[in-house]
């Protein structure tokens, strides 16, 4: 693994005395909390629920056993015995004090550790795939390019303030275990015909309040042009990314707004500045820092061990563990052996000071001293020889470290939520308790089989929700805690994003739920089907009818003319939170109170109250919405289209036409492509209108059959022109 040398011993320790000095200032009322918060979250350290929480890095997911036996002395001595390892390679101290920070950096400087860029609008840790190295798969192993890129960005002076964080993940194999996919930038290494190395470059990806999946950007970028190619790509972030609404600053916006060509040719045309510049990798660099992860010293050995063999025949229990937790490895004889970090009770990802001890002892003993930590929190001892793993695993065992569950429902993903993080609208932990219990029986579990179920606490999507087979996502209903579900999501070569089943479940409801999904996979099943390979074969339906076997609960009656009415949604009738804001006569749209939830405000109110808008959905995840008059004029609000999760146009009356024509402007001229909801005076005979115009919801007016609606999306079998629905008119596909 990556020593430092004497250079960067300087710059971590100069940074320790940088923070010292910091915070002392701040302590002594020197800096104020507005100044002091981007010093402090540029080096991991937030303030959560109960008080401090500081952010460590384990820079691409790499560890040495000194290491790890530093975060478990920095956790018993700090904090409260144990850590928290994230999806992003970085372990999450909760209960630190302020004052007592820069000694915690001091003694991880010692280690050749940090926090620096954990947190912030700044480059955070690179991540990667956990086998990198070992995996059979491999291009080649993408560590020393995540440590060139990780002393490139670490105080790079032009990307301290971006417009928001941003995120690299690196894999060097042909099956993406690093979610490259989901990143601001994913880099693929690839080798051209020549068999040089080079990289498939990837931007605008991410998850939180916009899902999106990245953008193929280059398809072969020379190894040497890495450092000046993703100086252009931030640099282009840094000069033209949003700063005006914190939901819409990642990189992903500003490449959906340009457009994969535009965003690349501003990309290029930067790069044309710095190409062959000083930035130019040189192949003595690489070679330096390729050297540090040469291969261990490994045995000869044979491909199958024979003692290992009678093991797996004798126990039945280490045998299933070996199904599970040991990963194949590239060199005859090892193996890769996954230790979880995920039993019912504790938080998925924690892990006690014992156990890292632990962890670090096997480490040592068994695998040449080094260990990594997965996207899927967990530890990973990635170099094992095969006629060790019978007591790894019983070692494994002793620390609570051996759940045979990896991959299985058990080792789920799970952000901190309501428990620990100021940001949640949900607990994430009772409810992963909860399924975790449920699911409790191993045999059940392993006739489930992969499975991959991720639990965010607010939108900001830390747990991964979007990319989970089943992913659930805490939102807030009138300040009690809801999970809304979503179905079909993936990491990887395949990644997607995961679609919502319908309403939101109470916490109560969640196990259940998940259950009767289950049930419907079981039975649906063909042989050596999983879930996920299920759910793309019979499609969402047959889960959707199964996880609302009895009709939504009603919701409280409101204030508005649209809240807790029903709404037609994918052409069937949903519970709807969304309230219409109206102005009362004489009423400043400034002076209109906002009542809490997701609101659709006029025009007028959206102009005067727009920051207090987009602050109530960075605070609060409110999302935004907004109601257009049939006079109102779309440009008055084109700048701000992408902002809104809901767009609803009124129609006052059915006659009044005016709202067919802005909601085909909005979709075909302004790009829109969130929910659009018709309201107002409309009713079974406009359905089918003004779903070929754009619209995707539907509030029916007063005394309107709902039910009777439904039928109306099929009135007709063929249009002549072409619509949202169907772009081409019909003179073309009978030509075709
Ligand atoms: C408890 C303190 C935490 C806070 C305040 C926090 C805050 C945030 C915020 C605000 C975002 C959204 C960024 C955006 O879309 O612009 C985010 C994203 C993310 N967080 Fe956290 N987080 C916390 C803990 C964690 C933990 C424990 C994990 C891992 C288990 C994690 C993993 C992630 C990941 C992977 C994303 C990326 C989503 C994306 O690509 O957009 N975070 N976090
Ligand atoms: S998803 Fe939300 S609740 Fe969970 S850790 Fe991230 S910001 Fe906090």
């Amino acid at each position: 693994m990556y020593r430092y040398d004497d250079y960067d011993h300087a710059i971590v320790q100069a940074r320790v005395a940088q923070f010292r000095g910091q915070t002392e200032r701040y302590l002594a009322g020197k800096l104020s909390d507005d100044e002091f918060r981007p010093l402090r979250l540029q080096n991991g350290l937030y303030i959560q629920r109960h008080g401090p929480m500081l952010r460590l890095a384990v820079p691409y997911g790499l560890l040495s056993a000194a290491q790890l036996r530093r975060f478990a002395d920095l956790a018993r001595h700090y904090d409260r015995g144990f850590g928290h390892f994230t999806t992003r390679h970085n372990l999450q101290l909760n209960w630190v004090k302020l004052a007592e920070v820069p000694d915690i950096l001091a003694d991880l400087a010692r280690d050749e550790l940090h926090a620096i860029q954990t947190s912030g609008n700044c480059i955070r840790n690179v991540t990667t795939d956990h086998f990198a190295g070992v995996a059979a798969d491999e291009i080649a192993d993408p560590r020393p390019w995540a440590e060139i890129l990780r002393q490139w960005s670490t105080f790079h002076p032009e990307f301290a303030y971006l417009p928001r964080k941003f995120k690299v993940a690196i894999s060097g194999a042909t099956e993406d275990r690093a979610a490259i996919q989901v990143h601001d930038l994913g880099l693929q290494v690839v080798k051209n015909d020549a068999g040089e190395i080079g990289f498939k470059v990837y931007a605008g990806g991410g998850l939180g309040r916009t899902p999106l999946l990245c953008q193929v950007i280059r398809q072969f970028l020379p190894w040497q042009h890495l450092l000046s190619y993703t100086e252009a790509l931030v640099r282009v972030f840094n000069r033209h990314g949003r700063r005006d609404n914190a939901y819409k600053a990642r990189i992903k916006i500003l490449v959906k707004a340009l457009g994969r060509e535009e965003f690349t040719r501003q990309v290029e045309a930067e790069w044309a500045h710095l190409k062959n510049g000083p930035a130019t990798l040189t192949a003595a660099e690489v070679d330096r820092v390729s050297a540090q992860f040469a291969a261990p010293a490994y045995e000869t050995l044979a491909e199958n061990d024979l003692c290992h063999l009678a093991h797996l025949r004798e126990d039945k229990a280490f045998s299933r563990w070996v199904e599970r937790n040991v990963q194949a490895h590239k060199v005859a004889g090892y193996a890769a052996v996954t230790l979880s970090l995920k039993k019912p009770g504790a938080a998925p990802g924690d892990a006690s000071s014992e156990q890292m001890e632990a962890a670090a002892d096997l480490a040592e003993r068994y695998s040449f001293g080094e260990i990594r930590v997965s996207h899927e929190q967990n530890l990973i001892l990635a170099d094992v020889p095969q006629r060790e793993l019978y007591t790894v695993w019983h070692r494994a065992k002793a620390a609570g470290l051996a759940a045979p569950t990896a991959g299985l429902i058990q080792d789920l993903i799970a952000c901190p939520g309501g428990d620990f993080c100021a940001l949640a609208n949900a607990r994430s932990l009772p409810i992963a308790a909860a399924i975790q219990e449920r699911f409790e029986d191993l045999d059940h579990q392993h006739d489930i089989g992969d499975l991959e179920l991720n639990i965010s606490g607010c939108m900001n999507s830390c747990g991964h929700h979007h990319l989970g087979a089943i992913g659930i996502l805490g939102v807030d209903k009138n300040g009690e805690e809801w999970y809304q579900i979503t179905l079909g999501g993936r990491q990887g070569n395949e990644a997607r994003i995961g679609d919502v089943i319908g309403r939101a479940f109470a916490a109560a409801e969640v196990p259940d739920a998940i259950e009767r999904l289950i049930s419907v996979y079981l039975a649906h099943r063909h042989a050596d089907e999983r879930f996920i390979d299920t759910f793309d074969r019979i499609g969402i339906e047959a889960f959707q009818s199964a996880a609302y076997p009895t009709p939504p609960t009603p919701i409280n009656q409101g204030e508005s003319q649209m809240a807790n009415k029903q709404i037609i949604k994918e052409r069937r009738l949903q519970d709807d939170a969304w309230k219409v804001v109206n102005l009362v006569d004489g009423e400043a749209p400034f002076d209109v109170c906002l009542p809490v939830g997701p609101l659709l405000v006029p025009v007028s109110v959206w102009k005067a109250k727009k920051s207090c808008l987009i602050a109530r959905e960075y605070e609060h995840g409110t999302p935004l919405g907004i109601w257009l008059a049939p006079e109102d004029d779309i440009a008055e609000i084109a700048a701000d289209i992408d902002d809104f999760t809901v767009i609803a146009v009124h129609f006052p009356k059915f006659a009044d036409g005016r709202g067919y024509s802005t909601a085909r402007l909005l979709r075909e001229r302004h790009g829109y492509d969130g929910e659009l909801r018709a309201f107002g005076d409309i009713g079974r005979d406009q359905i089918f209108f003004l779903n070929r115009v754009g619209f995707d919801a539907f509030v029916l007016g007063e005394g309107k059959n709902a039910e009777d609606a439904l039928a109306a999306f099929d009135d007709f079998p063929e249009s002549y022109q072409g619509d949202a629905v169907q772009p081409l008119p019909l003179f073309r596909r009978r030509a075709a």
